[in-house]
């Protein structure tokens, strides 16, 4: 059984909020100083990936505590109850299996009885012959010539995956040009079709639903464009491919079933970059890289299903989190790393965390007294610290950051790595220590200013540090450490959603917008003024058509 506990009545929080006030007290510079042996106890290593918990504002008790806390709230029952197949996605019915299409280990996954382990795998041979063919340029196109490029149209889960792992992996690119379409905004794909060829294009229509207006809308301009240049019905079948769990939907749009890559409703779009979804990354890293990724997150499962708590990367992230979160009323969270290949890593994360725990509502349909998921955000260093540090140093809010990067760089270029890791320690060791007020008069002393400049200027130069970080160091990005890294960090929003009693895999928040956006579409075709709303939303509306 899924548990249902509220955290907020279980002894663990009760002595977390204590706890919290001794805490609070306490610097982090203090906290090192009492204890020399923090960097051997708060960090772990998993494969090539190394995570510093230490410059966190916790001690033994905290972490202590924190366990408890999720012991309380049976987290343990919780990650059994999804790999054991439960249906833990309650609201739409389903099991959240994702797990199973990384599953490296000959066990068996299943539903209702049956082993999902042979469609998963049939599934993944299919995408290999069809990457091997395209790569190969055995598969034609209707004028008799090799794929050159591959075009990605889908948007939320099945866009924002395939762009970042492309991204981040760009170094083990293949012969592909991958791009990828997503913004319902014309512009988007109108500015990818311009510089393209027909002949040698090859669109993949990525959506689970296949119903998704923006995809479907893209999927039809991408289609009309083929066809004006002079392809028939019959060539379709040799440029568009699909993504989905609708093969009605698929063969109604006219892609030939052959061509369809399947994957199933206990795959949540925000953690569909492993399915058929990741036909794009395959395509552009080769399928023996993808595999790599799927084992790399193969391994961050079996470390969250089978490491104790106090060791468990997922489930200590996740703890963190809650304790700023809750204890601290840290409102967002940002993501940094400190590696160009990973710029859209945040943004991933965006999806990931926020339409996961983005809730109020909690396991038993009522309004929680309690802050859940946090404002994900975040962008690389080094540009990050010449554009928002400022507020994470001086700002009046508190901002945990992750800071992640590889210390072996894939385009080694005269000393440009080290100055970017000179930045990534120094800004964890700033955050933590920050500037005192006895320090900046040294060195403003020392800079020759006179005692009066010294007193005008000097609150404006302290920092008071204690600000926490976690910091990921990786040995490399490869396939294979992205792909733990990625599965550590989903399984963290897992068991922050075990732990604020919510139901992580639905998204219903989505869906009014999208409700009122097909309602207002007809009253935009003519030009009658609109009097259907509230008097602001008739007025853009009226000023839109007067203007258009
Ligand atoms: O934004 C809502 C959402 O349903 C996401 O969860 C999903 O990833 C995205 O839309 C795309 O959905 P589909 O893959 O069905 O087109």
């Amino acid at each position: 059984m899924f548990p249902n506990v509220d955290f907020t009545t279980t002894q663990a929080y009760k002595y977390l909020a204590d706890h919290y006030i001794t805490v609070n007290e306490k610097s982090l510079k203090q906290l090192f100083a009492e204890d020399a042996d923090r960097f051997a106890k708060f960090s772990v290593q998993l494969d090539d990936i190394l995570l510093d918990f230490s410059k966190n504002r916790i001690t033994d008790e905290t972490i202590a505590l924190l366990i408890q806390l999720a012991n309380e709230c049976q987290l343990r029952e919780a990650i059994d109850a999804m790999f054991a197949g439960e249906k833990i996605n309650v609201t739409e019915g389903r099991q959240v299996l994702h797990t199973a299409l990384r599953n490296q280990s000959n066990e068996p996954v299943l539903i209702d009885g049956q082993d999902v382990m042979p469609q998963v795998k049939s599934v993944l041979a299919h995408m290999k012959d069809f990457t091997e063919r395209i790569l190969s340029g055995e598969w034609k196109g209707f004028t008799g010539k090799e794929i050159t490029d591959v075009v990605n149209i889908g948007i939320g889960g099945s866009d924002l995956g395939p762009v970042m792992v492309t991204e981040a992996l760009k170094a083990y690119k293949t012969r592909l040009n991958l791009h990828f379409v997503s913004n319902v905004d014309g512009i988007h794909i109108a500015e990818t079709l311009k510089d393209l060829n027909p002949e040698t294009t090859l669109f993949l229509i990525a959506s689970k639903t296949f119903t998704t207006q923006e995809t479907m809308a893209n999927a039809q301009s991408a289609k009309n464009w083929f066809l004006e240049a002079g392809a028939v019905s019959a060539d379709v079948a040799k440029h568009f491919a699909a993504l989905s769990t609708n093969e009605e939907g698929v063969a109604a749009f006219g892609i030939d079933t052959q061509n369809m890559f399947e994957f199933w409703d206990w795959v949540g779009g925000r953690y569909s970059l492993w399915s058929a979804i990741g036909l794009s990354i395959s395509l552009g890293i080769g399928y023996d890289n993808f595999e790599e990724l799927l084992n790399g997150a193969h391994s961050a499962d079996k470390h969250f299903r089978e490491t104790e708590f106090e060791q468990n990367i997922p489930v200590i992230l996740a703890l963190l989190g809650i304790w700023y979160n809750n204890f601290f009323d840290a409102e967002s969270h940002a993501i940094l790393p400190y590696d160009q290949y990973l710029h859209r890593f945040a943004a991933y994360f965006q999806q990931g965390d926020m339409e996961s725990n983005g809730k109020y509502v909690d396991r038993n349909g009522n309004r929680v007294d309690y802050q859940t998921g946090p404002i994900i955000w975040g962008e690389p260093g080094t540009n990050g610290q010449h554009a928002f540090y400022q507020l994470i140093h001086q700002g009046t809010k508190l901002i945990p950051c992750d800071f992640i990067a590889p210390a072996v760089s894939l385009n080694p270029l005269g000393n440009h790595h080290q100055l970017l890791l000179s930045n990534f320690f120094a800004q964890t060791e700033a955050l933590m220590n920050g500037k005192s007020e006895e320090e900046v008069v040294a060195e403003l002393e020392k800079a020759g200013k006179s005692p009066e400049e010294i007193e005008k200027l000097k609150n404006f130069k302290v920092f008071e540090g204690n600000r926490p970080t976690n910091s990921f160091l990786l040995k490399k990005v490869t396939p294979y450490t992205l792909g733990t890294l990625i599965a550590l960090y989903e399984h963290k929003i897992f068991v922050q959603g075990v732990i604020w009693n919510i139901f992580s895999f639905d998204q219903w928040g989505v869906e009014l917008g999208k409700q009122l956006a097909n309602k207002i579409l007809p009253e935009l075709v003519d030009e009658q003024s609109v009097s259907s709303h509230d008097v602001s939303t008739n007025g853009l509306i009226n000023q839109y058509k007067a203007w258009r």
